[in-house]
């Protein structure tokens, strides 16, 4: 089947207590992992697009690796998304350009004028059947080259968004509950630490999740920055001569309930990295005289795949579901 938008998979989603996961691409591996995942557990797929891989990959050489994909992957429904499309003319030039699906991120911008930009583009979206995300509150952390300190962050106040979707006509609302971007979450002291010394951090806001539903009955609500850095890639990492003290993510059974909730869409990023990262790490630590790319990346797309297929079958809920 040809690319879809992500109208159907939501309404699905909704209605079968589940989320569709959108996974970060920026290269061939990657899209490769992914969709070899999806293809295997019969799962719908969201592959997305940030600013940043769009300056590195180039927009022309995504697109036709995405659709290399849906030519290998006939049976599973795949949307392709901007993800955090910062202003009108970069939707523009994803929705003239083959996406079916943008996000306009104005959540730093003043409610009526994240409201009027939103607006425009989800006007010119719809007159050429894409559909638009859009979002209200910030979330912490780094996203493109914007970093964002967990003291500017702020949640998303449930009393905005009714106004907020009736005005715009959005598709879906990204919405901020405690998720952030990046492998590093939460500071050590937002967090307690278990008995093993590993962080735990502050419980995800469900009570805000629950209201801005109540208000938005049947709307598919999306979560940013919900990779939960699983530990043992960060091991990976910094026993191959890695650094990352103290990374730390998303419990997963937390994800596996807001999927189970009004959330539609979870996006995953950093675990993909961290994946991929441990992986050529430790390949090169055990291989030093090995010097072709073919070697490494092998491995990488390979456990690409897996932690995708984790993703899928045990957080949130799509296998089987294409
Ligand atoms: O939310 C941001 C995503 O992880 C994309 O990151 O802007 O570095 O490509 P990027
Ligand atoms: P993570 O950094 O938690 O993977 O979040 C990715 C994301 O929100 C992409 O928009
Ligand atoms: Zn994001």
């Amino acid at each position: 089947m040809p690319l879809v938008t992500s109208t159907e998979m939501f309404k699905k989603a909704y209605e079968g207590g589940y989320a569709i996961g959108a996974f970060n691409v920026n290269n061939m591996e990657i899209v490769q992992g992914i969709t070899e995942a999806c293809k295997e557990e019969k799962a719908p797929v969201i592959l997305q697009v940030s600013k940043g891989a769009r300056a590195y990959a180039n927009h022309t050489y995504l697109v036709k690796l995405v659709e290399a994909a849906v030519i290998e992957c006939p049976e599973i429904p795949i949307v392709l998304h901007l993800d955090h499309g910062p202003d009108f003319e970069t939707c523009k030039s994803c929705i003239d350009g083959g996406f079916t699906s943008v996000m306009i991120d104005a959540s730093s911008k003043p409610f009526e004028e994240n409201i009027e930009i939103t607006k425009k583009v989800v006007e010119y979206a719809h007159d050429h059947g894409v559909v638009v995300e859009a979002e209200l509150g910030t979330l912490a952390g780094v996203e493109d080259d914007v970093k964002v300190e967990a003291a500017d962050s702020s949640y998303t106040r449930p009393e905005e968004v009714e106004e907020f979707v009736s005005k715009t006509g959005c598709d879906s609302l990204a919405i901020a509950i405690g998720t952030s971007h990046g492998a590093y979450k939460f500071t050590p002291d937002q967090c307690t630490r278990n008995e093993k010394g590993i962080l735990v951090p502050p419980p995800l806001r469900f009570d805000v999740l629950e209201e801005v539903s109540k208000r938005l009955p049947g709307f598919p609500i999306v979560l940013h920055g919900s990779s939960s850095v699983p530990q043992d890639y960060v091991k990976m990492v910094n026993t191959h001569g890695g650094k990352m003290p103290d990374a730390v993510g998303i419990p997963e059974e937390q994800l596996r309930k807001a999927a189970t909730l009004s959330v539609c869409k979870i996006n995953i990023d950093s675990d993909l990295r961290l994946t991929m990262t441990g992986t050529i790490r430790e390949f090169f630590d055990e291989h030093p005289d090995k010097f072709d790319p073919r070697e490494y990346l092998k491995p990488a797309r390979a456990n690409i795949k897996e932690t995708v297929r984790h993703k899928l079958v045990n957080v949130l809920g799509c296998a089987g579901k294409a």
